[in-house]
């Protein structure tokens, strides 16, 4: 009997935009060009560097590493400890109280995935809530885990005293329909796409709002420093982390340490007591066992070897730091060139906003025209890499975006 084509039950997908952008600038033969698209860092010359304390980290490593062996499912526990020494302070009693349990993953990624598997074995037909917009690969991830997903509001206040913070209580109206057990991705400091962060009393109803409804959060940093310093930006995060007894974190380096394609991440779980402890370090390595199995490790181990190495830890904060200020100018810089446009609702909100994103508001289609008549590559959402900007094309970039901005 001839066998079946199985194959021919599937149809092509459509590429994903973001990839086909980037193929499309590759191919862009125009002199002036500019890629506001995908999301790396991207320094002066729009290369995208090893960090020199990611380098200095590797020749440690090329001598001290002895062994490829699988380290576990916990992977490097040096880093885990890193991780959680980064995310709650180095004498936090969350920690001390054995509440805590991390998980080294395959990039931030691999963390939320095995963070929505274990949502889904808290409730299997629970929905997990994403901000409305987010990064779309978190309800790709969510759905592509078996679950269901819906959208809450993110939005800024138009106007009044708080105009350009975020809209909390639509926030609260959106989930008016989320039930207990429910499962929720809040995204940590420099928001992608808006670059619009929740303020720090914000971080605190969130807390109190998932505890009175028993919405299971999953806390996603992925630009840890991007938007201030170490400390300062993840001062809501652990307000919330305080109120809110269970949680999940995700915690990427492959921006804050340059380290993409090294897929360099941590889950990190709170539980309310050190003996749910062990049962949920139980779960997350079954899920991750069915999946990638074991984390990759040299990543980690770089991680590991410069935060617990004086010298190159303080070389790797001046480096985020160079990161952060150029970023930040950059940002000065297209405000003013906005404003000589006349765009200052524009030019304000690109300085209000953090980290490497700014949601720009243009017109429909806006996207297609820059592409084709100015060879500026942006999605069609109007998310712009800022760090993707250079001061000698602000200035043109500014002028041909502002006739579709709002
Ligand atoms: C909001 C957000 N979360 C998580 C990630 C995960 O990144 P990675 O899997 O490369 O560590 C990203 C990367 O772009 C992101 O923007």
């Amino acid at each position: 009997m001839m066998q079946k084509n199985l194959i021919s039950n599937l149809s092509l997908l459509p590429p994903d935009a973001l990839l086909g952008l980037m193929a499309a600038y590759k191919e862009d033969t125009r002199e002036i060009k500019v890629d506001l698209g995908v999301g790396i860092y991207k320094d002066a010359s729009g290369a995208t560097p090893v960090l020199r304390s990611v380098k200095s980290a590797e020749k440690v490593l090329l001598t001290s590493v002895t062994s490829k062996a699988y380290e576990g499912p916990r992977g490097n526990q040096v880093f885990d400890n890193a991780v959680e020494k980064q995310l709650f302070g180095s004498k936090s009693d969350t920690v001390s109280s054995g509440r805590i349990t991390s998980f080294a993953s395959p990039g931030g990624c691999g963390a939320l995935s095995v963070a929505v598997g274990f949502v889904k074995r808290l409730k299997a037909d629970g929905v997990v809530w994403v901000s409305n917009p987010s990064w779309p690969n978190h309800a790709h991830v969510v759905r592509a885990m078996g679950m269901k997903t819906d959208s809450y509001s993110y939005d800024e206040i138009q106007d009044g005293e708080n105009a350009g913070q975020i809209d909390f209580e639509a926030i609260k109206c959106s989930l008016d329909k989320a039930e207990p057990g429910d499962g929720i991705i809040i995204q940590g400091p420099c928001h992608n796409p808006t670059g619009m962060d929740l303020t720090n009393e914000q971080w605190k109803l969130f807390a109190r709002l998932c505890t009175e409804k028993s919405i299971f959060p999953i806390v996603d940093i992925a630009y840890h420093g991007f938007g201030a310093s170490l400390d300062e930006d993840l001062v809501g995060v652990r307000e919330f982390l305080e109120l809110a007894p269970e949680a999940l974190i995700s915690y990427s380096c492959s921006k804050n340490f340059g380290l993409y394609r090294e897929r360099t991440g941590c889950l990190v779980a709170q539980s309310q007591n050190a003996e749910q402890t062990p049962i949920v370090a139980s779960h997350l390595a079954d899920i991750a066992r069915a999946s990638y199995s074991m984390p990759p490790a040299h990543g980690a181990a770089i991680v590991a070897t410069i935060l617990e190495n004086d010298e190159l830890k303080t070389e790797w904060i001046n480096e985020l730091d160079e990161m952060r200020d150029r970023i930040k100018s950059l940002r000065s810089e297209m405000a003013e060139a906005l404003r000589s446009h006349g765009k200052d609702e524009a030019a304000n909100r690109i300085l209000r906003q953090k980290g490497m994103f700014s949601l720009m508001k243009l017109k429909d289609g806006a996207a297609e025209k820059l592409r084709e008549d100015h060879a500026i590559y942006l999605p069609g959402s109007g998310r712009i890499n800022v760090a993707g900007l250079k001061s000698e094309n602000i200035k043109y970039v500014a002028k041909c975006m502002a006739p579709y901005l709002f």
